[in-house]
This record gives C-alpha cells, sequence and structure tokens, in this order.
C-alpha cells in the first residue's frame, strides 16, 4: 500500500484554502446539495469569508479534525469533501461527505472517497467506530454508506421538517471489527 488516500476512482487532498474556499462557495449556492448535507437554515458564506474560517481553522493544533478534499483520478476535477471529527477518548469519530458538484452523483465517486475515510480511520487513526447521520430523504446517501460497510443503528423519528412534511433523521455506524471483516487482505 503506498498510497492510503488513492483509490480507484478518487484521491483524497489537501487544497490551498483559497481554491478550497472558492469550491465551496459556490456548492453552498446549490440548496439541494445545502438541504442533504445540513438540516440548519440554508445560509451563504463569501468565499472571503470561507477562507478565512478554513485559514482559522489549519491554525489549531492538535487539529481537531481530519478534512480532506476529493479528486478524481481520470480528470483531477475538485468534486467535493470528506471529514472525520474524532472523539478520542472514545476512539470514535464522526464522519461527513458531500460531493458539490452534482454531475458526479450516483457514479461510485462518493463511496470510494468513504472507503478512503473508513481506511485512515482504522488503520492509520486506530478507531474503534464511525458514526454518521444522514436524513430520511437521501436515500442515495444510505445506499452509499451501506455500499461502505455501514449498519442502521437507529431513527430519531420524524426530527426534521422539509418540504411540509416531517422525516426522520438515521444513524449509521461500522465498527473496526466489521471493517477490518472485509478490508483484510
Ligand atoms: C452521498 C454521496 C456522497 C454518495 O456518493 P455517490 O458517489 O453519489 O454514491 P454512489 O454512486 O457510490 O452510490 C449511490 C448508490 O445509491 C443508489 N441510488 C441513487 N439514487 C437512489 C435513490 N433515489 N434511491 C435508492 N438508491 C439510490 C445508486 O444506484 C447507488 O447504488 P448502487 O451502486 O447499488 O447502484 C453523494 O451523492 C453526495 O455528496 N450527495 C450530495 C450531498 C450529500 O447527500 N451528502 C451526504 C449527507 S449525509
Amino acid at each position: 500500500m503506498n498510497d492510503i488516500f488513492r483509490g480507484t476512482l478518487v484521491r483524497l487532498t489537501t487544497e490551498d484554502p483559497a481554491i478550497l474556499a472558492s469550491a465551496i462557495a459556490r456548492w453552498n449556492r446549490d440548496t439541494e446539495y445545502a438541504r442533504l448535507l445540513d438540516s440548519d437554515p440554508h445560509r451563504m458564506w463569501s468565499a472571503s469569508k470561507m477562507k478565512q474560517y478554513l485559514e482559522k481553522d489549519l491554525e489549531k493544533d492538535p487539529p481537531q479534525e481530519y478534512f480532506f478534499q476529493v479528486r478524481t483520478l481520470e480528470q483531477d476535477c475538485l468534486i467535493g469533501f470528506v471529514g472525520l471529527f474524532p472523539i478520542w477518548a472514545h476512539q470514535n469519530a464522526w464522519v461527513g461527505i458531500g460531493l458539490g458538484e452534482r454531475e458526479y452523483w450516483g457514479q461510485g465517486y462518493g463511496t470510494d472517497a468513504m472507503r478512503l475515510a473508513l481506511r485512515f480511520a482504522f488503520m492509520e487513526l486506530n478507531l474503534h467506530r464511525v458514526s454518521l447521520n444522514v436524513f430520511e430523504y437521501n436515500p442515495r446517501a444510505i445506499r452509499s454508506y451501506e455500499k461502505a460497510g455501514f449498519r442502521i443503528e437507529g431513527r430519531l423519528r420524524q426530527s426534521l421538517q422539509r418540504n411540509g412534511r416531517r422525516w426522520d433523521e438515521i444513524e449509521m455506524g461500522i465498527l473496526r471489527e466489521e471493517w477490518l471483516a472485509n478490508n483484510s487482505s
């Protein structure tokens, strides 16, 4: 294994804050994307405000999160991010992922990026568990997470109000032993 940040479709990178900030500011203008990612009301950030935020975040030592960007192997196109937020006392981490370039949805790129994040979580950070939550109205993400090895563990019933109805928030997780069982070659 020469490069743990390289998958079959994507690689994980760390972008220059100016490049990343302008990409995130553009992605965040897509309300459907924002609503898939977050339960907060959709807010917009300017690229310069986002750059300030990212630069401040980079100064934190030790880092409180492992925030990677996702580039395609074929075209070297910056398409999204994946971030791990460890809770060291319990060897657990929350993970979040988003492909802001929506033309890449549904073609395996996100699952490949999540597999790389899990490899980093279990092989480099030596975590015991990785957790996430996802909204009921996001079946593509749920399926992608199941392909990466996550299991549904529970639901917060009717916790969201969107498009005139209530939706559940779904809790998913993967344990180290489950990941090892499928990735020990
Ligand atoms: C979630 C996300 C990272 C998944 O990555 P992706 O590259 O789109 O996912 P993949 O193509 O690897 O897998 C998607 C799977 O969902 C399936 N799918 C797509 N739309 C679906 C739907 N409406 N219902 C059920 N399954 C669906 C696809 O067929 C595929 O499964 P398959 O490989 O068995 O055919 C990406 O779609 C994304 O960033 N979306 C916008 C932001 C977001 O939702 N972030 C997650 C917040 S929790």
